[in-house]
């Protein structure tokens, strides 16, 4: 039987379903907590990783390179990109089902659920929960898609960062905003530290100066202003010294490593429903 590209492939129910996990930036926690959950649930996974091991290094097109993963017809695709038009165009037109593992500067869904999940289990709710992104706001995905699912919840959300980095998008245009770290700190329920995305910066200066350290690192000092019921969260990858000082890992505020935990049981979640299988 042939069929056309975006049918959907009859499959007996008793052939374990397929994910391919297709990424075209790096990745350390999203790509191993999506083949850590789909390994919990059960299901099979193919991982793409754009090298010079693959086409991409002879120079075919990334539209090209994903076409030719769709045409493999794996159940599920988890695709991660930079922003690429041709991708997001084909991403939006495929039969197959997708989930977003990072796109641009533009969405992370999957984190801002992840995030959302670490900060009820802390605090209970998100309801009335003073949230404070430092840093590189305007490059974030995962602050973009976090203020939108915290707002949601009903939630309040602030920024402290320097001119170049404030959020310049009509998204954040109504978004309280802090120039002094220490007044942030002290007002927020959740600290969410950002790392410099210098990959996503065109027109803006990247480099890190001791103002910039002085100003946003989380650390020791700065974080004696957040008050002792408050948590620390930070995505990663982070810049030991830069965006943070890992000495502020063992204060028992930094959820962070809990934010990687749950990034694989809220994977389970998302891909299980998709595949109507659950794990207990
Ligand atoms: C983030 C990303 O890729 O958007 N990391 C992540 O997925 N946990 C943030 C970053 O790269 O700084």
């Amino acid at each position: 039987m042939r069929l056309k590209l975006g049918e959907i492939v009859p499959r007996p129910l008793d052939v374990v379903p397929v994910v391919a996990l297709v990424f075209f930036e790096p990745s350390t926690r999203t790509r191993f907590s999506f083949e850590m959950a789909a390994q919990r649930l059960g299901v099979k996974t193919v991982s793409f990783v754009a090298d010079a091991s693959t086409s991409v290094a002879k120079g075919e097109s990334l539209h090209e390179t994903l076409q030719t993963l769709i045409a493999m017809r794996p159940d599920l695709l988890v695709v991660r990109h930079s922003g690429d038009r041709a991708v997001e165009y084909l991403l939006k037109t495929t039969a197959t089902p997708i989930i977003n593992a990072g796109n641009g500067v533009e969405e992370h869904p999957t984190q801002a659920l992840l995030d959302a999940m670490t900060i009820f289990e802390r605090k209970k709710k998100l309801e009335g929960e003073k949230i404070l992104f430092i840093g590189d706001v305007e490059h974030s995905r995962v602050a973009r898609s976090d203020r939108s699912l915290f707002l949601k919840m009903g939630a309040e959300v602030a920024v402290c960062a320097p001119k170049r980095f404030a959020p310049k998008t009509l998204d954040w245009l109504e978004t309280k905003q802090f120039s002094s770290l220490s007044e942030g700190l002290k007002w927020c329920t959740v600290c969410v530290g950002l790392r410099i995305q210098k990959e996503r910066h065109q027109n803006v200066e990247s480099g890190v100066s001791n103002e910039y350290i002085e100003n946003f690192r989380l650390d020791k000092k700065n974080l004696s202003n957040l008050n002792s019921e408050a948590i620390i969260m930070h995505p990663g990858p982070f810049v030991d010294g830069v965006d943070l000082n890992h000495e502020i890992l063992n204060d028992p505020r930094c959820v962070i490593h809990e934010q990687v935990t749950n990034g694989v049981y809220m994977r389970m979640a998302v891909m299980g429903d998709i595949f109507g299988v659950s794990y207990s």
